[in-house]
């Protein structure tokens, strides 16, 4: 069921009728796993191209569903999204924080979260974990969204202070990530070099590089 979701240029969480002809093969990006993992997880990717098919209401209400019940020290839930469709002042806003490498393809997307980190406690002290909490949220909303038939594509490239002025950000939160989703488009539609990445294979250093027993070997870095 979900890996038709993922092969179809119609995903679940986009609006029918909203969707671009289809003029090229889609592109295999499944990871090429040493064991078997669930075939969500194989099935993700991050591309830079996107359709520019809207996230219907429904389906935006499961990606932040999935976000909330995500595991946090404490359960003190430090993470904070605000997200700007294409075509909105918010979205333009944000746009106009991130680097320009990700401007080129980013401005395309239909969807921007910015995911942001509560970083102070209520007692005043620095909860340690914040980032780490946001991050394993947003890998909840990214396979919920793999789940929809959608993509995120994540980005720590932008000007902190653009983007924390972009959405009105309180001192006390730190805006950690700018998040493109969508459903998956078209390579071709992207400038050189960018649509040759898009097309490479994806990679990952192998499983004995960082998963040892017992003990760290010695002299490792
Ligand atoms: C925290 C974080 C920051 C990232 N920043 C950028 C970025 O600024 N620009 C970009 O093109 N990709 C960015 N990426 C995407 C990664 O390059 C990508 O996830 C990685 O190459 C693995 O590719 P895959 O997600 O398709 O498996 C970022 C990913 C994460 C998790």
């Amino acid at each position: 069921m979900a890996c038709q979701l993922l092969l179809s240029r119609l995903p679940a969480g986009v609006a029918e009728s909203e969707n671009q002809p289809e003029t090229e093969p889609i592109m295999n990006k499944t990871a090429t796993t040493a064991h078997p993992i669930l075939p969500l997880l194989a099935e993700r990717w991050s591309p830079r191209a996107f359709t520019a098919a809207k996230i219907d209401a429904t389906a935006l209400g499961s990606l932040f569903e999935a976000a909330r019940w995500a595991p946090s020290a404490s359960n003190l839930q430090p993470w904070g999204f605000v997200h700007a469709t294409h075509g909105s002042a918010g979205f333009a806003a944000i746009v106009g924080s991130l680097a320009a490498g990700n401007v080129t393809w980013a401005q395309h997307a239909p969807l921007l979260v910015v995911g942001v980190a509560e970083l102070t406690k209520a007692d005043g002290s620095p909860n340690l974990y914040g980032r780490y909490d946001l991050g394993q949220s947003v890998a909840h909303l990214s396979i919920q969204g793999a789940a929809l038939g959608l993509h995120l594509h994540q980005m720590a490239g932008f000007d902190s202070a653009k983007l924390r002025e972009a959405v009105s950000l309180p001192a006390s939160h730190e805006p950690v990530v700018v998040i493109a989703v969508g459903a998956v488009g078209e390579a071709s539609q992207l400038p050189s070099p960018l649509d040759e990445r898009e097309r490479a294979p994806r990679s990952r250093k192998p499983l004995d590089s960082f998963v040892f027993t017992d003990t760290w070997p010695a002299g490792r870095p």
